[in-house]
């Protein structure tokens, strides 16, 4: 069954540690990005006492200093690590090589559409995504980050069915909100049958008024959803 990374996005550092432990055996992971910069490697250790990690600091850098940044999060033990796939398949075999913990590579980010991926990127979400799935396969990456609306077009590419897919972008029907920036949206439900393995979800969670009962909620839909998906 599909999984929940929940993102501790924007957190005050004192919310951080009560809220873990209120999700704690509900079987969540737990993202951390910006608290990494405030309060450095350590805040996984402290996390990794109520669950699962996913340190994301998307290392995009040459294969030398990723590799020395690597080993700084993987003192810490994080079940995943992100770096961008755009930093070229010796930068994510560096992260890889340096590390027991699981390196996750994001091909497109969720926020970026068709047009800002043109521009930016120089091709098609799908064709950019599958380019970095390809490259990471080749780099021995353990999986990707991706929206789960490019899942059904990865699926018909053999190469990339070990990958781990882990999807943001997620959003329940309960929360939609118009000034959000993500663009390529889809409910936990749906990115469970499109074939996501972890649905990382941020606001929705944290900014909800009982996050318990928001990850209740989405275990629940995703619960439905594998097992029509059996
Ligand atoms: O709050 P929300 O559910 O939009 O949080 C999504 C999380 O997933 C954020 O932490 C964001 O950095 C991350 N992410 C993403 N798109 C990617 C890779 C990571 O939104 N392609």
């Amino acid at each position: 069954m599909s999984e929940i990374i929940v993102a501790f996005d924007g957190m005050k550092y004192d919310d951080v540690l009560p809220l873990a432990e209120a999700l704690s055996g509900m079987g969540v992971l737990f993202k951390v990005n910006d608290l990494l910069d405030e309060y450095g490697v350590k805040i996984i250790e402290s996390l990794k006492y109520f669950g699962g990690v996913m340190a994301d600091p998307k290392l995009y850098d040459i294969p030398n200093t990723v590799k020395n940044r690597i080993k700084r999060y993987a003192a810490f033990k994080p079940d995943f690590i992100t770096v961008h796939a755009s930093g070229g398949i010796d930068m994510m075999r560096a992260a890889v090589d340096s590390c027991d913990s699981k390196i996750l590579a994001v091909t497109v980010l969720t926020s970026l559409t068709e047009e800002e991926c043109n521009i930016n990127l120089g091709g098609p979400v799908k064709a950019k995504v599958l380019q970095f799935a390809r490259n990471a396969v080749l780099a021995g990456v353990h999986g990707i980050v991706c929206s789960s609306q490019e899942l059904k077009f990865l699926s018909e590419f053999r190469e990339l069915k070990a990958l781990i897919k882990v999807t943001p972008g997620i959003r329940p029907v309960w929360h939609l909100d118009p000034k959000d920036d993500q663009s390529r949206v889809t409910t936990p439900a749906d990115a469970v049958d499109m074939g996501s393995d972890y649905l990382v979800i941020g606001r929705p969670i944290i900014k909800a008024l009982n996050p318990v009962e928001a990850v209740r909620k989405t275990k629940k839909e995703i619960g439905k959803a594998s097992i029509r998906n059996r």
